[in-house]
């Protein structure tokens, strides 16, 4: 072991216990459909307004994998006169959401590194959207953990959040900063969804995941992912969008507007993030002289079945089995910067010490990060 060494030592995931199958979404979507068009029927007769579409679950499933998501609040999402979550606003005095989420994915992670919070340094949260401005998500985080020191911030680059989340940690532990860093994703994913728009009604879910990150030579897990080396690129796009933030009331013609929740030119993002995908994995795999054939495992972001497939066969030069390449978004739906690592945690225990995989991570931005790993215990 070399002291530079960082290995990330364990993995834990919190799934809210509600979940919506795609049936259940498009009743729900079809009836606020209808109620618009009745609504709106005169002035869509007169061709001031445009009749809304219903959408269908067999068209859902084909087009991008997804078959259920889970969330936060169900009641709310389906209920056709209002399509968004319900989730109550907290007093100061009480954890906030996203950071009692953290806190659970956290406390996972910790005891499948068999670690506790005393040995930890550093909070990252790494995700598309903090519930809050200030204090950082992750400065709750640090104190209902129960941390008696150390440090902590947020960081976002959306669908890639937690990659560059990874990177950060790594630098951090390489450079000295900190020995043990817990990097966790608390994805609401359903609060910045359009559940209105047929195009994406269906694309999000909600989760949270955490991955600590320790120095290898500290390590006790029964099992360690040693990161031989992450890398990162960016490069602006306006194709995946969200205009929410602070300065929204400034301007209070654009309150409300669609372009404050996520949107996308999905066959743009679909044509132009797979190949600079693909490139960067086999790039990266090369300067560290690893061939795709020596890959056991790409576990990659999960927002599109076939961007996955085509991703995985650029790379490996053949189609890729599900082993290979495997799918979490049939249940989980996109869940934005935790998909990659959902995929990790639930897929990893069968390979053995040695073998080597990517964590690889695609989005807004663009951004691309990928974290190629080896089993060594
Ligand atoms: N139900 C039924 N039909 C629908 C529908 C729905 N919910 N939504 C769209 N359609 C229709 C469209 O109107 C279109 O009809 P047309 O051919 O008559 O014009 C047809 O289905 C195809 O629509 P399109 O938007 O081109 O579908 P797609 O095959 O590109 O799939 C996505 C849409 C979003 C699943 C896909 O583009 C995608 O996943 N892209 C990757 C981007 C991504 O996931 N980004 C997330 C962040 S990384």
């Amino acid at each position: 072991m070399n002291q530079n060494d960082v290995v990330i030592s364990g993995t834990g995931l919190w799934t809210p216990s509600q979940s919506i199958t795609n049936e259940e979404l498009v009743i729900s979507f079809n009836a606020y459909v209808e109620r618009y068009n009745a609504e709106n029927a005169a002035a869509i007769e007169a061709g001031e307004l445009v009749s809304l579409q219903g959408s269908n679950a067999e068209f859902i499933e084909k087009a991008s994998g997804i078959k259920q998501r889970y969330v936060l609040d169900k009641e709310g999402v389906l209920d056709p006169s209002r399509l968004a979550p319900r989730i109550a606003e907290r007093p100061d005095e009480q954890i906030s959401v996203q950071a009692e989420m953290a806190v659970k994915a956290i406390h996972q992670a910790l005891e499948n590194a068999g670690r506790s919070v005393s040995d930890v340094d550093a909070i990252l949260v790494a995700c598309s959207n903090m519930q809050r401005a200030y204090p950082a998500v992750s400065v709750e985080v640090q104190h209902y953990l129960g941390m008696e020191r150390g440090w902590a911030y947020d960081m976002n680059v959306a669908c890639s959040s937690a990659t560059f989340g990874i990177q950060a940690g790594v630098d951090a532990i390489r450079n000295g900063s900190a020995k043990c860093v817990v990097m966790v994703n608390p994805e609401i994913c359903s609060a910045h969804l359009a559940w209105q728009d047929r195009d994406c009604h269906f694309i999000f879910g909600d989760v949270a995941t955490a991955v600590v990150l320790e120095r290898a030579e500290d390590a006790v897990s029964a099992e360690q992912w040693q990161v031989l080396g992450t890398r990162l690129q960016t490069k602006f796009s306006s194709n995946i969008r969200n205009n929410f933030g602070f300065l929204n009331r400034c301007d209070e013609s654009g309150v409300g507007a669609r372009d404050k929740l996520f949107r996308q030119e999905g066959r743009k993002v679909f044509k132009e993030v797979c190949p600079m995908v693909a490139e960067q994995i086999l790039d990266h795999i090369g300067s560290l002289s690893i061939t795709p054939e020596q890959l056991s495992r790409m576990w990659l972001h999960q927002a599109n079945l076939s961007m996955n497939e085509l991703i995985a066969k650029r790379v490996l030069g053949r189609p890729a089995d599900r082993v290979e390449a495997p799918v979490i978004l049939d249940e989980y739906a996109n869940t934005s910067s935790a998909g990659s690592i959902i995929a990790f945690h639930k897929h990893r225990q069968d390979l053995a010490v040695g073998d080597q995989g990517v964590i690889c991570s695609f989005g807004a931005g663009y951004s691309i990060g990928s974290v190629i790993v080896r089993r060594s215990r």
